[in-house]
């Protein structure tokens, strides 16, 4: 299952690791990017190599490696690889593409490793360069170890030369609502779940929980969080409530019961395909205490 709730930490920060495990997110991205300094890369690299051995249940650990093109990332990545993280975030991806070569490299290394090949799962960060906003239609041919995309509402607005990334009143730009909905059709025509970028004011519950609730209404299923306390209002308000799972029942039922209809009504109201295949998405989001990650 694609995790809803994925907690960043700052990996060379081992006393945030170890509260991450316990904050109740479906996976963890240890951070060797943006939050990590550059004299501290190595140590971050240590710590996370060591956090991925470790015996543990809980959270799905990811890892966020530098961009592609940093002359950081291979290290990164045969720092970490050996001890089989669920997934690596690739941040500033510019296209499919770089997936692809991003998964070469995984292949490689889970063949030294002597892991199976193919586990490691890759998340793009899709939108944080210039170019890379005329490529998310091109993620359909990123292959199989695709597991979702999602955006990024800071690197973007810095790199074309904009002073905020947000309006006055609060919301984002222009080119951040293109950019994330740009995300959103890209992860529909790749077939793969839309991840929601960050909330950086992590004391606004209030508005944390409106901005997730647009996102869910708008087609993610899932959030990136950066704090603690952010975790359990993301996993929350991306889980189907009973009301909203019981309505899509009904209405798989009742399409059931009218084979070959295109059209039904239900308490009033039209419904025909699209309802139907909107209520089998909802009902594929639902959760069973004790599925995995
Ligand atoms: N993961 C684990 N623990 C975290 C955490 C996180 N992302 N963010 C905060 N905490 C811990 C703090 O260390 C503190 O622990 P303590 O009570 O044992 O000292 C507790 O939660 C409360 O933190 P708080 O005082 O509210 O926030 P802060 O000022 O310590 O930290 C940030 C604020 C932004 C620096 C911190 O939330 C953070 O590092 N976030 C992740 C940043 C990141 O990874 N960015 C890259 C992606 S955008
Ligand atoms: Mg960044």
């Amino acid at each position: 299952m694609t995790p809803r709730s994925w907690l960043f930490v700052p990996a060379d920060a081992p006393a945030k690791i170890a509260k991450a495990q316990g904050a109740g997110a479906d996976a963890l991205i240890l951070d060797l990017e943006d939050s990590v300094a550059l004299a501290r890369k190595d140590d971050a690299r240590a710590i996370t190599a060591a956090t991925l051995a470790a015996p543990r249940s809980g959270p799905a650990l990811w890892v966020r490696i530098n961009p592609l093109g940093s002359g950081l990332a291979l290290a990164d990545l045969a720092a970490v690889m050996r001890a089989g993280p669920a997934g690596i975030v690739l941040p500033k991806a510019e296209s499919g593409a770089d997936v692809v070569m991003l998964a070469h490299y995984l292949d490689a290394l889970e063949a030294a490793a002597g892991l199976p090949p193919g586990q490691t799962s890759i998340l793009p960060i899709a939108t944080e360069t210039p170019a890379s906003v005329f490529n998310l239609g091109t993620y359909a041919q990123a292959g199989a170890r695709l597991a979702g995309l999602t955006w990024g509402a800071e690197d973007l607005p810095a790199a074309i030369g904009a002073t905020a990334s947000r309006n006055p009143d609060g919301g984002l730009n222009d080119l951040c609502r293109l950019a994330r909905s740009l995300c959103l059709a890209g992860a529909a025509s790749a077939n793969v779940p839309a991840i929601e970028t960050v909330y950086p004011d992590f004391r606004d519950e209030a508005g944390l929980r409106a901005y997730a609730a647009s996102g869910r209404r708008e087609g993610f299923c899932a959030m990136l969080a950066i704090h603690p306390a952010q975790v359990p209002v993301i996993n929350e308000v991306m889980t189907p409530s009973p009301a909203e799972l019981a309505h899509a029942a009904r209405v798989v039922e009742i399409f059931a019961a009218n084979p070959g209809a295109g059209v039904v009504a239900l308490d009033g109201k039209m419904l025909d395909l699209p309802h139907l295949k909107q209520a089998r998405k909802t009902l594929a989001l639902a959760r069973k205490e004790g599925d995995p990650h």
